[in-house]
């Protein structure tokens, strides 16, 4: 760590790992209620499961990506960040707002717009929240001595992350429109700027991590973004086949979206290049296992698994089963929950100043957090092909269906097992390191 108010990441972190726990949690609870066991339902009815369980998703993966410029951007541009307590109360204000909409969806306060179910006075917290952080994280790029591609990158993915929550904030009389703005936030935000902010994170890494030279690497991020922008943008055309647009989105929705693999590809042969050329690899070897993973599980599960349900010949039949559940639960695995964990391996040291690199427990983190996500993508799969058939082809009954997939969710309970007791190691890692100090200036 070079700069003391790099340790503000750790608490992003702490949170990230608190809301982990609680995603995972929520996501036992509607494994074992598809299972048939649903005694939680009068206290936890499903629909307030799984907005639960998104929405804590999707804060725990900003709370990460924050606790990550809080470290790379003081880094980077070479400068304190501008005020620690006012990344603090960004820090509290983020768990109050997370705190109050997850009550919330108990009490049945929630817009039900799958990912967006947060209710819309939250959402102006949200913004007010997001704004300060993105103040913080510009103040310190003007006031810092350099403005680096790989820092820029990450800004501006933050950013235009921060703008396109606006849309999914319109409100509309109309499904159809209500549905097609939804996708502009849920979709160009996985598809589109979260891959600059991956594409970022995982170049200061890779600069750290593998000792090559920064002009390399952030040649191959200019080819990312632009992979990711040319396919991406139009790639959004893939949620628009049926949902009540124009016929034209089912050609241009195809095509784009089919190109999208592309960006992911090219994280994944970026990370295995650098790897294979750097000479002065860091000590720190299980940071590296997580990077060079993030990379190739984004591919398998975003590239891959995205690709195969992604044409409208496919999609009229999968749409909305739990093959898409197979692949939501690889590629956010594999893009940004590795990734954030990576981020995390590699911080911890530099913020405590103890070199724990490869410990037992952090081993088996990584390989049983890995295992169980690969085993229970393959359990979704397994269900969501059973639903495919038996409901859109076959044309059973839908609560029929749900009884026969019940066998699947038994071998998912199985394979949640494995995941959380991988994260269970991680996080206990993580609490082994202590809190950060000061005394952990300019360790490398
Ligand atoms: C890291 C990147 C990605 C993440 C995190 C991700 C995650 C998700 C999630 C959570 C959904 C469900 C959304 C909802 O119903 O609200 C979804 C849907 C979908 N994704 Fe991805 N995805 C990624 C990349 C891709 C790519 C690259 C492709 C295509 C090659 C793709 C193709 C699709 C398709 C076709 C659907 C619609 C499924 C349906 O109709 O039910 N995804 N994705
Ligand atoms: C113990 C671990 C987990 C279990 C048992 C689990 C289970 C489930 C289940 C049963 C659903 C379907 C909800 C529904 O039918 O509405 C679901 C949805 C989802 N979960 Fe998980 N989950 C777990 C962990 C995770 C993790 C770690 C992530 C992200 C990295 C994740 C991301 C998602 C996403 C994106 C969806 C929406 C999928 C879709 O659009 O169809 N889950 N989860
Ligand atoms: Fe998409």
């Amino acid at each position: 760590m070079k700069y003391k108010s790099q340790k503000v990441a750790y608490y992003f972190f702490a949170l990230s790992m608190i809301l982990l726990v609680l995603q995972i949690t929520y996501g036992f609870i509607m494994a074992f209620a598809h299972y048939g066991m649903d005694g939680l339902h009068d206290i936890i009815p499903f629909n307030a499961a799984t907005a639960t369980h998104k929405n804590l998703l999707v804060v725990w993966m900003l709370s990460g990506f924050m606790g990550a410029a809080y470290y790379i951007i003081p880094e980077e541009s070479e400068h304190e960040l501008v005020s620690v307590p006012l990344a603090m109360v960004q820090l509290y204000s983020l768990a109050a707002v997370g705190v109050v909409a997850v009550i919330g969806f108990h009490l049945n306060w929630w817009e039900g717009r799958k990912f967006l179910e947060i209710p819309r006075p939250l959402d102006y917290l949200v913004v007010v929240n997001v704004l300060l952080f993105l103040y913080l994280i510009l103040m310190t790029l003007i006031k810092g001595k350099k403005r680096t591609t790989t820092s820029m990158v990450l800004f501006m993915g933050l950013l235009f992350a921060a703008l396109l929550y606006l849309p999914g904030m319109i409100w509309f009389d109309n499904q159809t429109m209500d549905s097609f703005f939804r996708w502009w936030v849920v979709h160009l935000w996985v598809e589109g700027v979260w891959e600059l902010i991956m594409g970022g994170i995982l170049a200061f890494l890779l600069i750290k991590l593998t000792g090559v030279d920064r002009e390399v690497i952030e040649k191959w991020l200019y080819v990312i973004v632009g992979l990711t922008f040319i396919s991406g943008i139009l790639g959004t055309g893939h949620h628009f086949y049926y949902i009540g647009t124009p016929k034209y989105w089912l050609m241009i929705g195809g095509i784009f979206s089919a190109l999208e693999p592309l960006a992911f590809l090219g994280m994944a042969l970026f990370a295995v290049a650098m790897y294979r050329k750097g000479e002065k690899r860091h000590p720190n070897k299980m940071a590296i296992n997580w990077t060079l993973g993030t990379a190739i599980i984004s591919f398998v599960g975003a590239g891959l698994l995205g690709i195969a349900h992604t044409l409208p010949s496919v999609n009229m039949w999968t749409h909305g089963t739990f093959v898409t559940a197979m692949h939501g639960h690889l590629a956010f695995w594999g893009a940004y929950g590795m990734l954030i964990f990576g981020m995390i391996t590699y911080v911890m040291p530099q913020v405590t100043g103890r070199k724990r690199y490869e410990t037992k427990m952090s081993e088996y983190a990584f390989w049983l957090s890995n295992i169980g996500m690969i085993a229970m993508t393959t359990a979704f799969a397994a269900a969501g092909v059973t639903q495919v058939y038996l409901e859109r082809k076959v044309g059973m009954d839908f609560a029929e269906v749900q009884i026969a997939m019940e066998p699947h969710f038994l071998m998912l309970i199985f394979a949640a097992t494995i995941f959380a007791t991988g994260v269970t190691l991680f996080i206990i890692d993580f609490v082994k390191y202590g809190l950060p100090t000061d005394e952990a200036l300019e360790t490398e």
